[in-house]
């Protein structure tokens, strides 16, 4: 049985494999697609208050600088195994070096091909928000996300601060 990959919408029915995949993490929270360590527990009742939060910030960003964001859960069956966050429009920083989307997978799923599959699921969504490209940002020494944009058809435009930026169409 092949990985099924797929993107759906925070909830707490995922609060088992949330909880594994937040200590993964640990301080390392999944950064740049989540809200960072947010949740007082690791429990159900956690991971609700961590999905309601997320959610919230689809319409409502937590800070004043912070564009509207979807943020959703890479999931493999019955397993969360990764976090992705959909951003609606690019602020300053967000234009130079956070892009639009960022995605980690949780250290034990990585190199099965979750956040290439889950990159491309991500694209149509953009384009459903109205976004005809989207900008995609690595680290330069960050092989894997590199390779995840590249393989997804990222075009490099440069690298501003450290960061790789690339555009790739959502149609
Ligand atoms: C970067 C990251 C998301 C990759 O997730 P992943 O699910 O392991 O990636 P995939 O299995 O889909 O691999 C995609 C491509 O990257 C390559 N790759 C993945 N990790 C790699 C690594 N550590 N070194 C070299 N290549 C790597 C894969 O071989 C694959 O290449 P291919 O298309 O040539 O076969 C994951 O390592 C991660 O969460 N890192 C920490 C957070 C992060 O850096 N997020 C990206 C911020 S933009």
């Amino acid at each position: 049985m092949g990985p099924m990959t797929e993107l759906v919408a925070p909830d707490a029915r995922w609060h088992a494999s949330w909880a594994e995949a937040m200590l993964e993490f640990g301080s390392g929270y999944p950064h740049g697609s989540g809200l960072g360590d947010v949740s007082p527990t690791y429990d159900e009742a956690g991971c609700a208050a961590y999905a309601a939060g997320l959610l919230r910030a689809e319409h409502t960003p937590p800070r004043e600088d912070w564009v509207p964001c979807t943020y959703l859960w890479i999931t493999d069956r019955e397993e969360l195994v990764g976090f992705l966050a959909l951003r609606h429009a690019l602020n300053a920083w967000l234009l130079d070096e956070g892009g639009h989307i960022g995605f980690s997978v949780r250290p034990s799923r990585r190199r099965e091909g979750h956040a290439a599959r889950a990159l491309a699921l991500a694209l149509p969504l953009a384009a459903d928000l109205g976004l005809e490209r989207v900008l995609l940002t690595c680290d330069e020494d960050n092989d894997g996300s590199r390779l995840t944009i590249e393989g997804n058809g990222g075009v490099y435009e440069d690298s501003r601060n450290g960061k790789r930026r690339y555009w790739i169409a959502t149609g």
